[in-house]
């Protein structure tokens, strides 16, 4: 199994594959003010479908979930079916700077914690171009909390995600890049420890046994530890920021 497998099968089963929680998909999408019950929406990085899920239940229209990987689409695909949300959710398996959309054709962009991936600026440039005139985008991303902070965390985040900034910094990035924000807020503690980093904690022993305690699976292993306690020791300094934006 290569490690990519690995990874995916220590996260697919997961209800997420990072911070966050059904009432904060919630909270984000009431700062949406759409009425159409045709709504197209691309719900970007989905991973096993967590918030597709509830998007779809939420919304009327068709939503894409898009994902690098098939292995969570199948999951997506699976959780859709049993809940029979399946004419509303179908899924793409493509890279997010790279997606099919016609240009200005969406009405809404969703993407908890996966814009990081070719990283926020570029993320909503990119994607600006397929929202309609007055659409909207709503992401989650990393951002600091506060405007002082330990060196330790500071330096940790710079070296895994340089764009690491304060709200007040994203939401000027947004607003330069021809966006209106609507809604901000950051996730609560419980979105990374009840929703997130328990149920992982919880898995660790069964996923170990299944690989047989291989050294990848190890490895794994000890670097989500690793993310744990560093969120428990500097859990006030950083959070997901919401943010939800209309194209101008
Ligand atoms: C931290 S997870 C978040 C998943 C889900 N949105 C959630 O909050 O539970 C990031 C997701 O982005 C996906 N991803 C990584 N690189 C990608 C890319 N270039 N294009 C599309 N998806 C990507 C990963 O496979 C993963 O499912």
């Amino acid at each position: 199994m290569t490690t990519i497998d690995l990874i995916i099968d220590f996260y697919k089963k997961a209800q997420r594959q990072g911070p966050g929680s059904k009432a904060d998909t919630l909270r984000a999408l009431s700062m949406v003010h759409l009425n159409s019950k045709k709504l197209k929406i691309a719900d970007i990085g989905c991973g096993s479908g967590g918030q597709t899920i509830t998007l779809a239940q939420h919304l009327e229209g068709d939503i894409t979930a898009i994902d690098l990987f098939n292995g969570f689409l199948e999951e997506v695909n699976v959780r859709a079916k049993n809940l029979g949300l399946e004419h509303k959710i179908q899924t793409l398996q493509a890279s997010m700077d790279q997606l099919p959309f016609e240009e200005a054709s969406l009405d809404l962009i969703w993407s908890e914690g996966a814009i990081y991936n070719i990283g926020f600026e570029a993320g909503i440039k990119n994607w600006r171009n397929f929202l309609k005139p007055g659409a909207y985008l709503a992401v989650s991303e990393i951002t600091w909390i506060t405007s002082n902070r330990p060196s330790a965390i500071e330096d940790f985040w710079k070296k895994e995600y340089p764009a690491i900034d304060s709200a007040s910094n994203k939401i000027r990035i947004l607003e330069n890049n021809g966006y209106t924000l609507t809604g901000y807020f950051y996730l609560p503690k419980g979105s990374w420890i009840t929703e997130y980093y328990e149920p992982m904690a919880e898995q660790f022993d069964e996923f170990l046994e299944r690989h047989h305690s291989s050294e990848d699976a190890q490895r794994i292993v000890r670097e989500h530890q690793a993310e744990i306690e560093l969120y428990q020791k500097y859990q006030d300094y950083y959070s997901y920021g919401f943010y939800v934006a209309q194209k101008v």
